[in-house]
């Protein structure tokens, strides 16, 4: 009996079956290594097995040996079997005690360090770009397809999504680990729900590299439109400054909204936050305003607290990473670019309602894509099909590549899924308060006046525009038509029409 190494406890079949399982593992687990070292660039789904789903296994069978250990001494004490107890006797002059010694310490050394490094690698891992845009195939390839094309390209997943501290970390890791379940169970939401509920305030995200107090002045637009009504494509041409912030003094500006003088509250009546009927602005003073719409349930009573949102970064920049264009401007900047052929006729028009169509999978989107234009073109405008055969197909194949980059349909991606809310043309964005509708009880409304936000510097048709640095009325594209002034532009235009 002296000569075993470990108490008569741990010789059954519960620990050995631990033991089997950790020896097993751990041999995997170097080798895995090794080929993780040895290979240049990261494999995903090699390192999801290396550190995410092994280790587990490890130190299940690591836990399995005291398990049975302990169920063997309580057997023991019930008297349900004979094995007596041993003592456990070291001794160090017996040459086969000391090798066992030797074996064990140097074991448990090499697992340490290896249980070190690979927490830290697995830590790296699951924090990287890869891990989180490309592990589960399918679901995150709209927002990966969409970030890797934004000006966030370079910046983490995590350094938005979970921002630094060992507090959220430890929650994002808890919530990570449900939805890589879910992944499995195939149990997930199609679209994914917006995190904004979960999301860190913005404070600890996105201020962690811009600035809230940096004054950008005026930060210009220019835009092209293309009509969807003319043969001819014809352009049209808005240039526009928008006053992000700082007149010379004081806090005047669109990021006056989340600068200190103002702090704005709201309570939105839907998921996608499109609905807003209470708006509370509460300035230096500590002076409250409220805002609400006629309708709106609000009137009466005063909204719960935890329904109550302090607006942020991302309650304008709602896309700062994953944005899904809309058809309409898709096209009209691929024209500009030159991209799309604006001599083709009606390309304008045609190519936005392929684009606009549901569909239910990319390969049918991409398949009708080409075989309905192909046969408008060949069918309707076959003069000009029959001299320009290229530039027809080339275009189409860009028409393609504009869907595969903004619209999946297999995860029921579009924009019209995830609105932007920093305009307000194609869906209501600064218009869901800014609409002249949500006032005060003393009649006071948030403004809806078009000077306010930007200064239109340059409008008109291509080649025959008006200019003026203070600013222009807005004049309505190519038709002249003044329903904009009662209407919010979104009544009409949906990104497709
Ligand atoms: C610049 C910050 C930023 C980065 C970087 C970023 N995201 Fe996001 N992401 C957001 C914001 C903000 C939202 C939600 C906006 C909202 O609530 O409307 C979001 C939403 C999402 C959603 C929910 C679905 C959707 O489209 O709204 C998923 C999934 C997602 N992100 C995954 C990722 C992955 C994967 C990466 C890295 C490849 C990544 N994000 C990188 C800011 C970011
Ligand atoms: C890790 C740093 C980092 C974080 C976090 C971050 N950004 Fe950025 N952001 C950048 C960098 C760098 C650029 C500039 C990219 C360029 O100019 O090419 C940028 C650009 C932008 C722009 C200008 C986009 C454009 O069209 O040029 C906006 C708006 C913006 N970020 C908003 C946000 C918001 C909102 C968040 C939080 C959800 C956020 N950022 C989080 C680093 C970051
Ligand atoms: C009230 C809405 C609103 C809020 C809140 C807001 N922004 Fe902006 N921001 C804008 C608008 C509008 C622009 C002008 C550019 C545009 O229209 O795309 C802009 C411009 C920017 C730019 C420069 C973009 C460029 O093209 O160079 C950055 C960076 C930026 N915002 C970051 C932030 C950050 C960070 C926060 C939170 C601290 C924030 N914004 C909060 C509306 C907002
Ligand atoms: C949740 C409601 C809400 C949304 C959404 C919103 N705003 Fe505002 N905004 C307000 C309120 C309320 C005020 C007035 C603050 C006060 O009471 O002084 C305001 C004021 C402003 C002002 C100053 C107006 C002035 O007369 O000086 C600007 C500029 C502005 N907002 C720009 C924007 C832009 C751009 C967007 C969209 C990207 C936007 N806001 C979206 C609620 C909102
Ligand atoms: C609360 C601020 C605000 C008000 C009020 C406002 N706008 Fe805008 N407008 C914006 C922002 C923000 C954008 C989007 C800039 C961008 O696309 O980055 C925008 C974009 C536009 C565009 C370009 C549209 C596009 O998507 O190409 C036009 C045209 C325009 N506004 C006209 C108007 C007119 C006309 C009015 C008055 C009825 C008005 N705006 C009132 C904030 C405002
Ligand atoms: C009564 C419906 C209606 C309203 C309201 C409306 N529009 Fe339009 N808009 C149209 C139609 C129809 C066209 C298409 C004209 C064409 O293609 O020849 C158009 C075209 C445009 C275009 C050119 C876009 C393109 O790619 O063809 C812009 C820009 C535009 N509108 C801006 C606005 C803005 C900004 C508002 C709100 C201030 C607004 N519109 C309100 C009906 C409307």
């Amino acid at each position: 009996m002296a000569r075993k190494l470990f108490s008569e406890y741990f010789y059954n079949n519960i620990s050995y079956l631990g033991a089997a399982l950790a020896i097993v593992v751990f041999v995997i687990e170097c080798i895995l290594f090794g080929m993780e070292f040895l290979s240049a660039g990261a494999n995903s789904y090699l390192s999801l097995f290396t550190y995410v789903m092994l280790p587990p296994i490890l130190i299940f069978g690591l836990f399995l040996i005291p398990l049975g250990a302990f169920y063997k001494k309580r057997d023991i004490r019930l008297g349900r079997t004979s094995d007596a107890p041993a003592t456990l006797v070291i001794d160090l002059n017996n040459p086969s005690h000391r090798n066992a010694g030797i074996v064990f310490i140097v074991g448990t050394t090499i697992l340490l360090v290896m249980t070190a490094i690979g927490s830290y690698k697995a830590f790296n891992y699951t924090e990287s770009v890869v891990f989180c845009g490309t592990t589960c195939h399918g679901i995150m390839k709209p927002e990966y397809t969409a970030y890797m094309k934004s000006p966030h390209a370079r910046v983490k997943c995590v350094d938005c999504h979970i921002g630094s501290g060992a507090g959220w970390y430890v929650h994002s890791k808890l919530s990570g680990a449900r939805q890589v379940l879910k992944t499995f169970l195939n149990d997930y939401a199609r679209p994914i729900p917006v995190p904004v509920q979960d999301l860190r305030p913005a404070k600890d995200t996105c201020e962690e590299c811009h600035w809230p107090g940096k004054s950008f002045g005026a930060i210009e637009l220019e835009r092209s439109y293309f009509s969807g009504e003319a043969k001819e494509n014809s352009r049209w041409n808005v240039r526009m400054l928008m006053h992000v912030s700082g007149k010379e003094q004081g806090n005047y500006g669109i990021h006056a909204h989340m600068n200190n003088d103002n702090a704005i509250y709201y309570v939105a009546d839907d998921e996608k936050r499109q609905k807003i009927s209470w708006v509370k602005s509460v300035n230096k003073k500590g002076e409250e305003t409220i805002y609400t719409t006629k309708d709106s349930e609000h009137n009466k009573n005063v909204p719960s607290e935890e329904k109550i949102r302090k607006m942020d970064c991302i309650d304008c920049h709602s896309r700062p990473s994953h944005h899904y264009e809309a058809p309409m401007p898709l096209v009209n900047r691929a024209i500009a670019e030159g991209k799309i052929n604006s001599d083709i006729p009606f390309i304008k028009a045609k190519a936005v309602e392929v684009l606009a169509k549901k569909y239910t999978t990319e390969e049918q989107a991409v398949s009708d894509i080409r075989s309905k234009l192909l046969a408008y073109y060949k069918d309707k405008q076959s003069a000009y099909y029959v001299s320009h055969e290229k530039e027809i197909h080339d275009s189409i194949e860009q028409v393609v590549v504009l869907f595969k980059n903004n619209i999946f349909p297999e995860m029921k991606v579009r924009w019209d899924e995830y609105p932007d809310n920093i305009g307000h043309m194609i869906s209501l964005g600064c218009f869901r308060c800014h609409d002249g509708e949500h006032s005060t009880t003393s009649g006071k409304a948030i403004t809806r006046d078009c000077g306010v936000c930007h200064a239109i510097i340059e409008q008109g048709p291509a080649g025959n525009t008006e200019k003026s640095v203070d600013g222009l009325p807005f004049q309505h594209p190519f038709n002249g038509d003044e329903s904009w002034k009662e209407m919010k532009c979104s009544d009409c235009h949906s990104g497709a029409y």
